[in-house]
């Protein structure tokens, strides 16, 4: 167990790290484009957040989080997801006096325990984008298009975005009938949980995966034919904005969505280049959890995308850039004299901004420069006695072989012109 990770999780390092910091780069950068700031949130919170938000017929809350009690005696929950936090922030910290709506993105971990497979980790790394403070249509646009974005600058394609609308209340109530009339013709051949799922939330019967309950399904009345005249509004709005920008998607009444927050818009984008776990970006608007969770009613709306997802694709697609060549110079060194001549070299370069390297290990010159190659060091010198009584060096290209003669008081500014 000591040198053993626990179930579904991943150490990240070189040189895989440069991938998810270059990813990190991109999704910041976008993220200043399109007018959101980041939010930083506890990577816990109280309990009883995501059962009120996440809802207490999801699976989250019913089976994968990780809740434990602390030592005052409070239940606690390792953050399933960004949104619920985010929500409590927005209100405790009352960003509602502010000029709405507040756009704000977060890259954060996540915890659910659930049965890992490839793309399904129990800590797993999301992006997260919420607009707070508006209902109109084109905030979730907005949004979209954003997720979209992102996904083009990272060079991703083959993917598919799916929406659909699960309307208001008033649209639920009647599709719930309508769904629960449906499957109760169909009740024997549900899979056990969706029987469980009928009499909790039938909707949540449309997200089965099991073969059999998938056949029910798709021959299962369309909650876009239950939709009130405003929240049809709402979604043929929403589609008018998309067509104008040029985004292209599929109505796809299916998407319903795990999680119980959501109201009218919900939308995923699914790629092609996944296994079972397809679902690269979910999200959706829920315009009630502001105001349920002791805020003012503010319409909201969001998204979220799996990172270990994308990491996926793009490793796939050969997508990822190259791991940068992270060092500049290598300063050899033989004898005390060249040795301490190095080490203060390096440090006098380093504050420059340049990334040098020098011998803290007492190798050999040989291996020294074996070490020196092995890392990618663009430029390697040694520093002799010779070297120091002449104040000169050879400065060797390590990709071309050629070797300068350079001054060592004007090694940075080679580096930097
Ligand atoms: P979600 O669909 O539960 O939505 O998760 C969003 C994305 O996180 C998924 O599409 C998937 O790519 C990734 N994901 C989920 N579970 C795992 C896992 N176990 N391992 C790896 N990746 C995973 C939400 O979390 C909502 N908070 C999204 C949202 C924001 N809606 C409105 N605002």
């Amino acid at each position: 167990m000591l040198t053993q990770l626990p179930r579904g999780t991943k150490d990240i390092y070189a040189p895989e790290i440069y991938g998810w910091q270059w990813l990190e780069e991109i999704l910041r950068n976008v993220s200043h484009i399109y007018g959101a700031s980041e939010i930083r949130t506890p990577i816990f919170e109280h309990t009883e957040l995501f059962v009120k938000n996440v809802g207490d017929t999801s699976d989250i809350v019913n089976k994968e989080m990780y809740t434990f009690e602390d030592k005052g005696g409070r239940s606690i929950t390792l953050k399933p997801e960004g949104t619920a936090g985010v929500a409590r922030s927005f209100i405790e910290n009352k960003m509602y006096a502010n000029p709405q709506p507040i756009k704000q993105y977060y890259i954060t971990k996540c915890f659910r325990y659930e049965k890992p497979q490839a793309g399904r980790q129990r800590e797993f790394n999301q992006y997260g984008i919420e607009v707070i403070g508006t209902y109109s249509p084109a905030a979730d646009a907005e949004v979209i298009s954003l997720g979209k974005e992102i996904l083009e600058k990272l060079g991703i394609e083959n993917v598919t975005l799916h929406i659909n609308s699960i309307g208001n209340e008033e649209s639920r109530a009647l599709y719930h009938k309508a769904l629960k009339d449906y499957l109760a013709e169909n009740y024997d051949n549900l899979c056990p949980a969706c029987k469980e799922r009928y009499e909790k939330n039938p909707l949540r019967v449309l997200d089965c995966k099991v073969p059999s309950c998938k056949d029910i399904v798709d021959a299962a009345p369309s909650v876009i034919d239950y939709l009130t005249e405003e929240d049809r509004e709402h979604f043929n709005k929403l589609k008018e904005i998309l067509d104008s920008m040029g985004i292209a998607y599929i109505v796809d009444p299916r998407i319903v969505r795990g999680l119980d927050y959501y109201t009218r818009t919900v939308f995923e984008f699914i790629s092609g280049d996944l296994g079972a776990q397809s679902t690269v970006c979910g999200g959706g608007r829920y315009d009630k959890m502001i105001g349920e969770t002791g805020g003012p009613e503010l319409g909201a709306c969001g998204f979220a995308i799996g990172l270990e997802r994308i990491m996926m694709i793009l490793e796939k697609n050969n997508k990822l850039p190259e791991p940068k060549n992270k060092r500049t110079l290598y300063i050899g060194s033989i004898g005390e004299a060249g040795f301490l001549k190095s080490q203060a070299l390096a440090y006098a370069l380093r504050n420059k901004g340049i990334a040098a390297d020098c011998d803290i290990v007492g190798r050999s010159v040989k291996a020294q420069l074996k070490y020196s190659d092995k890392i990618g060091s663009k430029y390697s010198m040694v520093l002799g006695d010779d070297e120091l009584k002449n104040n000169k060096a050879g400065l060797k290209n390590m990709e071309t072989g050629e070797v300068i003669e350079i001054e060592l008081d004007k090694i940075a500014e080679f580096f930097l012109k």
